[in-house]
């Protein structure tokens, strides 16, 4: 066993008195506000986007569906957990038809007082449709009715896609942190 480690940025946001501005969804697609029984969902929806992705490398359990239960629940469990900031969203092209969970998104407040983002994440089929700002619009809307101030996440710097999304949404880059993880080598 090694270790090898992955750059990622620590990126910020003041939310005073910011304006956020909800992107509208493509038709079929619909916001659901965090209730417990979602939380299978959540962790499904989770797996499904981040198993093949440069993240699952760096936190394994983001590539084991067992995992990624795991990960919801301590989520979940936080003393800081915020269900304002938490959404999932569902595709149901026709009403009463099959639906399919395709993005996902937690917030919680921290020791500090500020807002953290947790794994925002949208399953392949369903990228680039604006569902991953939707969401993050939504996380940071959550942290302002709480009477947060700032938010954070960290991004892997290999994440080009991920980090465009964040810089066109107000987020910048505060500080780069090494994540070590221990690798197998054949
Ligand atoms: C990053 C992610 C959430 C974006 O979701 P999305 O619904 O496609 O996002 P939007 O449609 O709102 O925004 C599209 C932006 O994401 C980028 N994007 C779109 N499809 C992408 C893909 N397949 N891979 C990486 N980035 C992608 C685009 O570059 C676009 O930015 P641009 O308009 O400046 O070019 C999604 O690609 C994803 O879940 N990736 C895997 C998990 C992950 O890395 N999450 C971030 C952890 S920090």
């Amino acid at each position: 066993m090694g270790l090898t480690y992955f750059k990622r940025y620590r990126m910020e946001i003041d939310l005073t008195g910011r304006r956020l501005l909800l992107p509208g969804l493509p038709p079929g697609y619909r916001l659901l506000s965090w209730d417990d029984s979602l939380l299978e969902a959540h962790a499904e929806t989770k797996y499904h986007s981040f198993r093949s992705e440069i993240d699952a490398n760096v936190f394994p359990c983001l590539g084991d569906w067992a995992g990624c239960h795991r990960l919801m629940n301590e989520i979940r469990g936080k003393q800081g957990f915020l269900p304002g900031a938490t959404w999932l969203i569902v595709f149901e092209p026709c009403v009463g038809g099959s639906r399919e969970y395709c993005g996902t998104i937690q917030g919680i407040r921290d020791y500090a007082g500020l807002g953290a983002v947790q794994n925002l994440g949208v399953t392949p089929e369903h990228r680039g449709r604006q569902l991953g700002s939707c969401l993050l619009v939504k996380a940071l809307d959550g942290f302002q009715k709480a009477g947060i101030r700032r938010a954070f996440l960290e991004v892997t710097a290999q994440n080009d896609g991920a980090i465009r999304l964040y810089q066109r949404l107000g987020f910048t880059k505060a500080r780069t942190v090494y994540k070590a993880v221990e690798v197998a080598y054949s």
